[in-house]
Formats: structure tokens, C-alpha cells, sequence
């Protein structure tokens, strides 16, 4: 029987990683974003991405129902939009409160998908399978497009706050 590691807990002060800003639409094309830092490349030839995200949200049923999402790996500039984008979506309509704030975002002609701009890699994914894993729905994609890969910093995630990359250490 697995034991819990809870959300702030001490067992999680050790785990790192990017944020995801993964942009999503419903069926009736209405568009949505989230933060992810459960956002990792797992394979590199074909490309494919994992996400996890909490059951019963919004980007889940939205990327289960109409399959393309954007994943849109923030830069070190785009904490507030990170942190708009963790609103549960029932509360806040967060593309047009994100698109009041000046953040821009840029449609994928072929799949409609949406991508933020300023981000440091934008990718266009499409969902090729997908299974519980504990409280999370494991969504595993392949990137059909890449739009942008730039040098743009990106965005830390560290025990519940945002960093930037700091300083480089030798090999030993
Ligand atoms: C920096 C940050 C990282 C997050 N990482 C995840 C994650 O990896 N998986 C997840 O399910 N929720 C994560 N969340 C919470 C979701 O962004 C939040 O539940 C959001 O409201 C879901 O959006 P939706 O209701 O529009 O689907 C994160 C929130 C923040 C601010």
C-alpha cells in the first residue's frame, strides 16, 4: 500500500520543475488555460509530453473531449500569468481577464490551438493516451508542431513559489 506525499508537505521541498501553461478548448471552441508544473518531456523521437492534471478539472475534460492542447513553457516573466492560470476556470474566465491584462495569444491555424506569447517553447500536442495515477489523470501527448523554441529563461517552480535560474556550477 503507497503512502501519501501531500501538496506543501515535507517530502515534496526537494522537487523542482517548469510551469506549464497548457491552453485548452471545450467543444463549443470556448478556450481555457491552466499552470502545470506536472509538465515534462518523456520522449524525444517522436516528441511526446506528460501532464498531470487533477481530476475533474476543466483542461481534462477539455483536452479529452477535442484532443489538440497548447503546451506553453513559461519564461521567467510569466509568473502572474502562471498564477491567474491556477484560478479553478468556474471562477474566472482566464484567456479574456489574460487578454485584458495585454498577455497575447497566438492561434494555430490548423487545430485552433492557443499558445502565449512570450512563452520560452510553445508546442502544439495532441493526446494519445491517457490513465490514473493516484489523484492525477496522466495525459500523455505527442507534439505535432513546435511554434516557438527560444532562449527566453524559463520560469522555476520551488516549493509553492517562482524562481529564476541562478547560478552555474562547475562539474565538480
Ligand atoms: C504554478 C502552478 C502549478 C500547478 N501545477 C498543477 C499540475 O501540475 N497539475 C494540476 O492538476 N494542477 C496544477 N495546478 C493547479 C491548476 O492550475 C488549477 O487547479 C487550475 O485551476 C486548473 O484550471 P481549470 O479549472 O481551468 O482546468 C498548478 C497551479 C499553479 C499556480
Amino acid at each position: 500500500m503507497g503512502i501519501d506525499i501531500p501538496w506543501g508537505s515535507e517530502g515534496t521541498r526537494a522537487l523542482l520543475g517548469n510551469v506549464g501553461l497548457i491552453t485548452s478548448r471545450d467543444k463549443n471552441g470556448q478556450a481555457n488555460i491552466m499552470a502545470a508544473e506536472w509538465t515534462n518531456q518523456v520522449s524525444y523521437s517522436p516528441a511526446v509530453f506528460e501532464i498531470n492534471i487533477g481530476k475533474g478539472k476543466k483542461t481534462l475534460a477539455n483536452i479529452l473531449e477535442t484532443e489538440f492542447f497548447g503546451i506553453s513553457i513559461a519564461s521567467v516573466t510569466q509568473n502572474n500569468i502562471s498564477h491567474i492560470s491556477g484560478t479553478p476556470s468556474i471562477k474566472l474566465d482566464k484567456i479574456k481577464a489574460l487578454k485584458e491584462l495585454g498577455v497575447e495569444f497566438e492561434e494555430d491555424k490548423e487545430t485552433k490551438v492557443l499558445t502565449v506569447v512570450g512563452s520560452s517553447l510553445r508546442l502544439v500536442a495532441k493526446i494519445i493516451n491517457h490513465k490514473e495515477a493516484g489523484d492525477h489523470e496522466m495525459v500523455m501527448a505527442e507534439i505535432v508542431k513546435l511554434v516557438e523554441a527560444t532562449d527566453k529563461e524559463p520560469l522555476i517552480y520551488f516549493r509553492g513559489k517562482y524562481w529564476e535560474i541562478g547560478v552555474q556550477l562547475a562539474h565538480g
